[in-house]
């Protein structure tokens, strides 16, 4: 059976063709990995953040599909300069959406994981700091956050689901 090819846009095929921001960086103030549990698929997400709590560069690393890519490439370039605090308000999975020029349905949930993976990095940094949250930042996690699970959870929400399927088999 042969698969159909998604409506990827041209802005989308450009970014997964030439990301920009994509790998490792050594010398980044916060690292957050975050898994997708609705394909498995993960990223890492690395900023480098001023005294003045400003992000000063952006890098990811993504082990997901040409969306995942995308995004997280423009989440990094969108976040360039900002304060923390504008990061975390401005930057949703809705306006990363926008700014690609849309998502296919199917795709919407590998560019909440390029959002979840940056709300994670910026929630980190407080608690690696032990310092005080900002007022801005909730305790609860947001939408985005939630979506994106660490790589144990994500590991043990797969485990789980593969469970029912092995038992099947047996
Ligand atoms: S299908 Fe997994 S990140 Fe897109």
């Amino acid at each position: 059976m042969s698969r159909m090819p998604l409506p990827y846009n041209p802005k989308i095929m450009d970014l997964f063709r030439n990301p920009k921001n994509l790998g490792k960086m050594e010398d980044a103030t916060v690292v957050a990995v975050a898994g997708n549990p609705a394909c498995g698929d993960m990223i890492t997400f690395y900023l480098k953040i001023s005294d003045k709590d400003i992000i000063e560069k952006a890098q990811f690393e993504s082990y997901g599909c040409a969306a995942n890519i995308a995004t997280s490439s423009i989440v990094t370039e969108m976040i360039k300069c900002m304060s923390l605090e504008a990061a975390w308000n401005d930057i949703t999975w809705k306006r990363v959406v926008e700014e690609i020029g849309g998502l296919p349905d199917v795709k919407f949930h590998c560019g909440v994981l390029a959002v979840g993976a940056l709300k994670r990095a910026i929630r980190q940094y407080f608690t690696q700091r032990n310092v005080e949250a900002p007022s801005w930042l909730p305790k609860e996690h947001t939408f985005e956050e939630k979506q994106a699970l660490e790589e144990e959870e994500l590991a043990k929400t797969l485990s789980k689901r593969l469970k029912p399927e092995a038992e099947k088999k047996s």
